[in-house]
């Protein structure tokens, strides 16, 4: 850890953050940026940015593979990456992480592997209606290919689950339950902990993707006792296409290969494959070894402010982004869960979410519009898109202040 990212642990020292951020000084369209796109991806600490930087100036070598000093060196540093991963989340054992693409790729390893093994024909699969279409289409195929069937479970108007909904849809043909920790739309954030204990009394597994969560609190699988936990390291602060997989191990033993090549096997004949144990079964190929490092390096960042601290000053931002916007004349806000993280989506009477996007990022502020790959979210609400403001810890009340008036602003011009 650097000692420009020295902070201390009871409040945000902001100043000290936003210095450790070096993009948050530039400027967009001759405006300071205002980044609250914060849930499509994260901005990197100079940190991160550092050990990338470092890793190719001093340590580039494949790993798992080499008798030579760089390579063994490289592969100490990745598995202790995957060290720093395993106990970020308290999982068991280090062979329980395994390093992905991002959470796509992690859900996409579940449903084709676990699939594979475990889905049959009449068979039943439950999401919710607030999945990222990465945690809706892996299963939607899947039950095309084995004739399973996907159950969905609805929502309130606040944008919270109904939990008597999702009791009912249980039976003995339900073989995995996957769900969002946070929805990315509606920052609701889920009780994932009472859903897997329900979905354990009857033995079914549960994935949770934690995409959302893992950036805005602090992650405990063995507490969660989930099955399987996808997260990428782009939205956690870290580098982009690199993400974990965690999964029991008892489910990652009995599940086959999802993609195969070099560093997936023990032996090789033309006649038979024996695959290699845990991790390695499943990270076929030469990994992303700088995202894994520098993911475990945004996983140190962060530790070092803590997350409750983060969680606590997030909160903090939300309440008062939340009550700003409410003020404004026309403006509906699109989840308003009892429960929720720092994410506000809303629409305006009559205006198109691009439009105001548009001008939003001309006053150098950055929002995101559209459907956010929730099409099925959107329907629900009879709506096209929203505008969404994701909130980082490195953001502040003052740039929301100036967030509000460039919405007024953008009323105004647009009505
Ligand atoms: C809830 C949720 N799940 C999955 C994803 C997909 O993440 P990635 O594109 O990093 O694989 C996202 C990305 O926005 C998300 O918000």
């Amino acid at each position: 850890m650097k000692e420009s990212t020295t902070i201390n642990k009871a409040s945000i020292n902001i100043e000290k953050i936003r210095a450790d951020f070096p993009i948050l000084s530039r400027k967009v369209n001759g405006k300071p940026l205002i980044y609250f796109d914060n849930g499509a991806t994260a901005q990197k600490p100079l940190s991160v940015i550092e050990a990338i930087d470092n890793y190719y100036k001093t340590q580039n070598a494949n790993i798992h593979r080499g008798v030579h000093t760089l390579s063994q060196e490289i592969t100490i540093e990745y598995e202790k990456a995957r060290s720093t991963i395993q106990k970020h989340l308290n999982a068991k054992h280090a062979h329980e992480i395994i390093f992905t693409k991002g959470t796509t790729d992690s859900i996409n390893l579940v449903a084709s592997s676990f699939g594979k093994k475990y889905i049959s024909k009449g068979d039943e699969i439950i999401i919710s209606l607030m999945e990222h279409h990465s945690n809706i289409l892996p299963w939607q195929i899947l039950c095309e290919e084995r004739g399973a069937i996907l159950k969905v479970i609805p929502i309130n108007d606040a944008g919270e689950l109904l939990m008597n909904e999702f009791e009912k849809l249980l039976n003995a043909k339900i073989k995995i339950v996957a769900l969002t920790h946070i929805s990315n739309t509606l920052g609701t954030i889920n009780p994932v902990k009472e859903i897997i204990e329900i979905a354990h009394s009857k033995n079914i597994p549960v994935l949770i993707d934690g995409a959302q969560a893992v950036p805005h609190s602090a992650i405990d699988v063995q507490d969660l006792d989930a099955d399987f936990y996808a997260f990428s390291g782009h939205k956690l602060f870290g580098p982009t296409g690199v993400g974990v997989l965690y999964g029991k191990e008892k489910w990652l033993n009995k599940m086959p290969p999802y993609q195969v090549g070099g560093g997936t096997i023990k032996t090789v004949t033309f006649d038979k494959t024996e695959y290699a144990d845990l991790p390695l079964k499943f990270e076929a190929g030469t990994p992303h070894i700088e995202g894994g490092i520098g993911l475990a390096t945004a996983i140190d960042y962060i530790n070092e402010i803590g997350l409750d601290t983060i969680a606590k000053y997030e909160h903090e931002l939300l309440v008062y982004a939340t009550e700003a916007i409410q003020k404004i004349e026309g403006v509906k806000i699109i989840g308003t869960a009892k429960n929720k993280a720092s994410v506000i989506s809303f629409i305006v009477d009559g205006l198109h979410p691009f439009d105001i996007g548009t001008i939003l990022d001309q006053l150098g502020i950055a929002v995101r519009t559209g459907h956010h790959c929730t099409q099925p979210l959107m329907q629900h609400f009879g709506i096209k898109g929203t505008i969404r403001a994701s909130f980082a810890f490195y953001n502040t009340k003052q740039e929301i202040d100036e967030f509000i008036k460039g919405l007024e602003r953008a009323i105004k011009m647009l009505k």
